[in-house]
């Protein structure tokens, strides 16, 4: 994988995603045990941020001091790209100078034709379409708490046409843990990413459900997962989808129909009273936070294979 970009999980095979998770789990070992890996000595790694963002740009930039390497913080306002630089320019000049790029950005296009102009391997750190990188870190909390992957069921209530729900059904499919996505109609997940999730789950086994009926997707999930109903850049229409999602919220009542034992994860930050009650987030079937530090120890997987 080395050289690499990683900008969703439909370019990867299950072998290479397992590997991801085999050194996560294994970094993040020598971190608990404060033993230094500074696998990506003299590495920098540049990030660039069109979206805000807490977890993925600390855990990066943590992630590169951890691993011996450095990591700069671009926001496109103080960048010429914010001022209409080109991204095949940018990604020329760039790769230049660092050794890796990360974008977080809007258009899945953008990072495609950055990733197409840059000469060094670009991660993506969130767009309209994908949301990998924390996606990885929800496969290791899930391998974490309950042992396995393939042959799980994962449940995720919400907004099926965004970067969470597009990211979990890939990876689901080539993992082989089955996936069901309950969303109101005009929400539903992209057509493309589909076909192609039922194409990959067809090869690993598992299944994929798309349903209105969020009592019916959640019928014995091991992973009830959810996430913001209006997503960065669609805050004008955050009336119409509060309206929309009313009856797709993460609950006690609705939890009852996923298995006794089930985890809940949400990538953050959350609405609480929205897309989940304070009693579920705040409850004992709630892994999140171990999901948001498990971002590090996901990311540095990533770089160290991309990278070393
Ligand atoms: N989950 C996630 O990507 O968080 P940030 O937006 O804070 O990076
Ligand atoms: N779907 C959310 C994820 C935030 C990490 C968004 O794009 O805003």
């Amino acid at each position: 994988m080395i050289g690499k970009d990683f900008l969703q999980f439909s370019s990867f095979q299950t072998e290479e995603i397992l590997y991801l998770l085999d050194e996560a789990i294994q970094l993040k070992k020598y971190q608990k045990q404060g033993k230094p890996h500074p696998f990506l000595s003299g590495i920098v790694l540049g990030m660039i941020f069109e979206k805000s963002s807490t977890r993925t740009r600390v855990s990066f930039e943590v992630g590169m001091l951890q691993l011996g390497g450095h990591a700069i913080f671009l926001s496109s306002k103080d960048i010429q790209l914010g001022r209409g630089e080109s991204i095949s320019d940018t990604a020329k000049v760039l790769s230049r100078y660092v050794d890796c790029l990360m974008i977080r950005t809007f258009s899945h296009q953008s990072i495609e034709e950055f990733a197409h102009h840059s000469t060094v391997p670009v991660i993506n750190g969130l767009t309209d379409l994908q949301h990998p990188t924390q996606v990885l870190a929800d496969l290791l909390t899930i391998l974490e708490h309950k042992g396995k992957l393939a042959g799980l069921k994962l449940c995720y209530v919400g907004d099926g046409n965004n970067n969470m729900a597009h990211s979990l059904m890939e990876a689901a499919a080539k993992v082989g843990m089955d996936i069901s996505i309950a969303s109101p109609e005009g929400y539903m997940p992209n057509q493309e990413i589909i076909e192609n999730a039922k194409e990959m789950a067809k090869q690993s086994g598992s299944k994929l459900m798309i349903t209105n009926n969020p009592q019916l997707a959640m019928k014995n999930a091991d992973v009830v997962v959810t996430d913001v109903w209006t997503s960065m850049g669609q805050e004008e229409e955050q009336e119409k989808r509060l309206e929309a999602f009313q009856s797709f919220q993460v609950n006690k009542e609705l939890c009852q129909h996923a298995k006794s034992d089930f985890i809940f994860l949400h990538c953050l930050p959350a609405h609480r009273g929205e897309e989940v009650t304070a009693e579920i987030i705040d409850g004992p079937h709630s892994v999140v936070f171990d999901e948001a530090e498990n971002r590090l120890h996901a990311q540095k997987a990533i770089l160290k294979v991309l990278l070393s």
